[in-house]
């Protein structure tokens, strides 16, 4: 390795379009606004992190600004005064704003002073607004000045994970483009195309775990590499990827799985302190036990195995709370064991209810700390009439409420759960389509909560659903971004 080390992930920054990993649309875009001269004064680069916004957005201000580019060409040549000064950063006439830093309020009132200024070596001079949702309302007002009447030298390019974040009245100006996560054959191919310019040998086994692990940030994946390679030599084994992940032996983790399920309390703590001696990131030990509990229940559904799958069902919204307290804590392994021994107990002490399950159950609230305290006045399931109520619907709304969990809190307040903001948003406007059954049901009196469960996930209400199509799955796939592609018998 030379002196002059350079991170791989910094190294295989994408310098042309054409080097650039999916991001299709998004790419054939910028490159047609580029080679038409047509390049427009606000963008807005929005997606998930490591997906190459930043990268975009410089290749962007190193076309525009390219003194060498043919007419008609979107590429940047790399090689005059302008393309050179950019790649190192050091260009005057692309300005990097960190709105994390400081919420950008000194750089945007710099940035109204200065904006008018003339480029110093290209045509246009851009602005890039890192994490652009931090900006504080007073900074978002500055910039939304500038974009009103923008200078005609300016371009603006503010990118982000979180767009939701970002007022409309910004939103408006600019050209929104959205940034996709990788699938896993896409990381791998780059971090193969990197391995070899590198001249190192990474087992396949290794890169998709990298891939797997990287959840469709490349940026995590390349950085993955990277941690690996002075570690490996110049072969990159699984196991030692495996090792440096911090991943447990999938077989470890099965048989603290079955443990678990199998209502073992002291078996499953013996287990996890073998995969945590063994190096087991308990992160990703978590994960991947949600993995295989989803996986379980999965097959459950498919099965028509009611009180497994409430069980299952049960365990894995404890398992996704887990998964959130995890990430918030530095030791979280008391969590864990907790979590895992309470679990294992409850096997035992909650047969499966049969058919009687089909009806929505208060899944029992299963958190971090090990009390066993019920709700005070658990409220009472709604009955088979929710159903019939949802069923009814117009098929428009049906969906959002057929995603709901019900519960009739007396005397007369049906209380409606929802696992995610966005489909109880979705419902709450449509009260009325449900407001005349529910009186009809419950009486004059009858009022409607909309709730937001963000702990647990919601109970089918009774409908047969393809595997894929019940709220847990569909919650456990937004939260572990997965998609089911198979469906596998029990392990018994
Ligand atoms: N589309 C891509 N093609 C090739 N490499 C990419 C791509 N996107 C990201 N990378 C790799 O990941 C690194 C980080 O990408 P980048 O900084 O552009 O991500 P980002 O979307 O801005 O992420 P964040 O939201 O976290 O700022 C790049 O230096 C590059 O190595
Ligand atoms: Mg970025
Ligand atoms: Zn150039």
């Amino acid at each position: 390795m030379s002196s002059s080390y350079q991170t791989l992930y910094r190294k295989y920054r994408s310098q042309t379009f054409s080097d650039l990993v999916g991001q299709e649309a998004v790419s054939r875009a910028l490159q047609g606004a580029i080679a038409s001269d047509r390049v427009a004064h606000a963008y807005l680069f929005s997606g998930s992190r490591g997906t190459g916004k930043t990268t975009s957005a410089r290749l962007l201000a190193k076309s525009v600004n390219c003194l060498r580019r043919s007419p008609g060409v979107a590429e940047p040549c790399n090689e005059c005064d302008s393309c050179v000064q950019i790649a190192a950063g050091a260009a005057l006439d692309l300005i990097e704003i960190d709105a994390a830093s400081n919420r950008g309020i000194d750089e945007i009132r710099d940035l109204r002073e200065k904006v008018h200024l003339a480029p110093a070596l290209g045509r246009r001079k851009v602005y890039i607004v890192d994490e652009a949702h931090m900006l504080t309302t007073e900074a978002f007002n500055a910039l939304l000045k500038t974009l009103e009447e923008p200078p005609e030298h300016v371009v603006f390019i503010l990118c982000t994970t979180e767009a939701q974040k970002v007022p409309l009245t910004v939103l408006g100006r600019c050209q929104q483009f959205v940034f996709r996560r990788f699938n896993d054959e896409q990381v791998v191919a780059r971090l193969r195309h990197i391995a070899e310019q590198e001249g190192i040998e990474v087992e396949p086994e290794a890169l998709k775990l990298i891939a797997r692990v990287a959840q469709g940030s490349m940026r995590d994946a390349v950085g993955l590499l990277d941690q690996l390679v002075p570690l490996a030599g110049t072969r990159v084994s699984v196991a030692g990827a495996r090792e440096l992940l911090g991943i447990a032996d999938p077989a470890q983790v099965d048989a603290l799985f079955d443990a678990v399920l199998g209502g073992r309390p002291t078996e499953a703590l013996d287990r996890l302190a073998a995969v945590y001696e063994a190096g087991g990131e308990l992160r990703q030990v978590v994960r991947a036990i949600m993995e295989r509990c989803r996986d379980s229940l999965v097959e459950a559904i498919e099965q028509r195995d009611a009180g497994r799958r409430e069980r299952l069902s049960a365990a894995l919204d404890a398992l996704l709370h887990l998964d959130g307290e995890v990430r918030r804590h530095a030791e979280p392994r008391f969590l864990v064991e907790a979590t895992l021994v309470r679990l294992a107990v409850e096997q035992t002490t909650s047969p499966p209810r049969g058919e009687v399950a089909a009806a929505p159950q208060e899944p029992p609230r299963v958190g971090t700390e090990v009390s066993q305290e019920l709700p005070a006045a658990p409220a009472a399931p709604a009955p088979d009439r929710w159903r019939e109520i949802v069923e009814s619907l117009n098929p428009l709304v049906k969906a959002a409420f057929r995603a709901a969990r019900a519960e009739v809190a007396p005397p007369a307040t049906l209380v409606l759960w929802f696992g995610s903001d966005i489909i109880r948003e979705k419902a709450l406007k449509y009260p009325h389509a449900i407001e005349a059954q529910v009186k009809d049901w419950l009486g004059q009196a009858a009022t409607i909560e909309y709730r937001l469960d963000t702990a647990s996930t919601n109970a089918s209400a009774g409908r047969r659903l393809a595997p894929e199509e019940h709220p847990v799955v569909l919650d456990a796939m937004r939260k572990l971004e997965g998609t089911v592609t198979e469906v596998r018998k029990p392990r018994s």
